[in-house]
């Protein structure tokens, strides 16, 4: 029996891996704001991740389940590059919460829902090793995923990775192609390299892509 979680599914990457692994696995369990996939094998949990108080009752929920999962992957992440005195305090704190605090709170909640021989992937990126202009929220959110994925590594015996594609073509970055020089990485390698984390042929805590 092999069950996955994954935050964000409605478009692009966190769908794409959905998508994959509805073919192969036995439960595909979600959340996100909009539901966009129909399957007997899955089940979606409806939720906006920066709002705090709703987001505990979605969690307390999956804990109510009972479900014990092989793979959990944190896709959630949203952005705003813009100069960090024209930034209102409301988009910091979604850029926190969604990207940040939402994956330390989900995982708090069900990390004894989690198989021993468990992996927990944190979608990261190339990109964010850098110092950008304009991503002074973001990628202080995108370095605590960071420093907390090396820790979690270190303190729980079960595989913890982060995956970090290069520039993908979706939505994200639809206003910004400028950043497209960073080179780009196709959905199907991120796919490829989940798989292999999943077999265990990857062990890496950090991937490159
Ligand atoms: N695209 C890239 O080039 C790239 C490169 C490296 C890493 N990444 C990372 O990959 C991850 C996925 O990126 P993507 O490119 O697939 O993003 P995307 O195309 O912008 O997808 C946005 C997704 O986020 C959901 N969402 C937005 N706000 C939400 C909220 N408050 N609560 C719950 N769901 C919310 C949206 O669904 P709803 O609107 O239905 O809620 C949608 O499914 C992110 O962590 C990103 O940082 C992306």
């Amino acid at each position: 029996m092999k069950r996955i979680l994954i935050t964000w599914t409605s478009s692009w990457i966190g769908k794409a891996i959905a998508q994959y692994f509805l073919n192969t696995w036995n439960m595909v369990v979600w959340i996100s704001r909009t539901n966009v996939l129909q399957n007997d094998l899955y089940k979606h949990y409806t939720c906006d991740l920066s709002e705090i108080e709703k987001r505990n009752d979605v969690f307390q929920k999956i804990v109510d389940s009972k479900v014990v999962f092989d793979v959990v992957i944190c896709n959630a992440g949203v952005w705003a590059f813009w100069k960090f005195d024209s930034l209102s305090q409301k988009k910091n704190e979604e850029m926190m919460q969604v990207n940040l605090l939402s994956h330390i709170q989900l995982l708090h909640n069900i990390i004894w829902q989690i198989e021993e021989q468990w992996s927990l992937i944190f979608i990261w990126s190339v990109a964010w090793k850098k110092f950008m202009e304009n991503w002074a929220i973001y990628q202080a959110s995108k370095f605590g995923i960071r420093w907390f994925a090396w820790w979690l590594s270190k303190e729980l015996s079960q595989s913890v990775h982060l995956l970090n594609p290069k520039i993908v073509d979706t939505l994200f970055h639809k206003d910004i192609k400028k950043y497209l020089h960073h080179g780009e990485t196709k959905i199907t390698d991120i796919l490829t390299c989940i798989d292999n984390i999943t077999t265990k042929k990857e062990i890496r805590f950090e991937i490159d892509l």
